[in-house]
């Protein structure tokens, strides 16, 4: 018997800087003709510490583009109406071209209320209802950093969709339901066929080994396992948790949606966790605040 390829592992951490390269460039010609900086803003309420350094990372990354960035601190009981207020002021801030506020809010706040009174001009994180239905219709629109990296990823690789059966785990707005839409576009880098499996599907084992690609957004530590997978699938994992492990200073490593050992034997591309999904995230979502400071999505 032939002995089957190793799997490719996708570089998260490289794709992302080549993207962050190419707008540093283009932020770097905007200083040199005198324009302004794009300026990223980001609200953070409460001191979850997950939320703290995605937001740390998310500044450390416009800076080092050249972008101006500021957080907006909160305590977490801060109103509903005082945080509508914040978002009527970054609406208003001729300065900041694009703002995001961070995931999640705490309980007493109503997180659609908050996004729906975010200007979609300025909504880098494309959570807007505007954003996404433009999405849906396939008009220019500003992409969720997580599924529009994961298309970045598929392009940087060659990974031709096109007719392929992608098979989706998880219906989260943020992710796996705009993954959906996108690969299903009728465009050259999408066309796919694409399955959307959720907590209710049935026969869910049957769906993912039919997959010629498999994207894991399930929130699930571990979940897809080889004998999920058909032989030669491409395998993303957007899941990040922390699993004990002593032999590590820190105490833990983290793990995604996917058994990254097992299912490397089987994969023909996989990505890994960390080092995959996670650094596109933010590589993206620089690239929608340059598309923010150009107005090339809104003129
Ligand atoms: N929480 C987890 N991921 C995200 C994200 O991409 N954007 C925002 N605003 N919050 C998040």
């Amino acid at each position: 018997m032939a002995k089957r390829k190793k799997a490719v592992i996708i570089d998260g951490r490289k794709v992302a800087s080549v993207v962050k390269e190419s707008i540093k460039k283009e932020v770097a010609e905007m200083i040199d003709s005198k324009d302004a900086s794009p300026h990223l803003a980001a609200v953070l309420v409460g001191d979850d510490p997950a939320s703290e350094t995605y937001v740390a990372s998310k500044e450390k990354a416009a800076h080092t583009a050249g972008m101006i960035s500021s957080t907006y601190r909160y305590p977490a009981d801060i109103t509903e109406k005082e945080l509508l207020e914040v978002v009527d002021y970054l609406n208003n801030d001729e300065e900041i071209d694009g703002y995001i506020v961070q995931l999640p809010l705490p309980g007493h706040i109503d997180e659609n209320k908050i996004i729906h009174r975010i200007n979609p001009a300025k909504d880098v994180d494309g959570f807007t209802p505007e954003n996404v239905g433009k999405m849906v219709l396939g008009q220019p629109a500003f992409l969720s950093a997580t599924p529009f990296g994961i298309m970045e990823l598929l392009k940087y690789y060659k990974i031709s969709v096109a007719g392929k059966h992608c098979v989706v785990l998880g219906r989260s707005n943020i992710v796996g339901r705009p993954m959906s839409i996108l690969l299903s576009q009728k465009n050259d880098a999408a066309n796919a066929t694409v399955t959307l499996c959720h907590s209710a599907t049935k026969n869910l084992e049957e769906i993912t080994r039919s997959a010629d690609i498999l994207i894991a957004a399930i929130g699930k530590q571990q979940f897809v396992k080889a004998d999920m997978v058909k032989e030669g699938a491409v395998v993303i994992d957007v899941g990040i948790h922390r699993l004990k492990d002593e032999t590590k200073k820190s105490g833990y490593r983290l793990v995604g949606d996917v058994d990254f050992d097992e299912v490397m034997k089987k994969a023909s591309f996989i990505t890994p966790v960390p080092g995959g999904v996670g650094p596109m995230t933010i590589a993206m979502l620089l690239k929608n605040t340059l598309l923010a400071h150009k107005k090339e999505i809104y003129s």
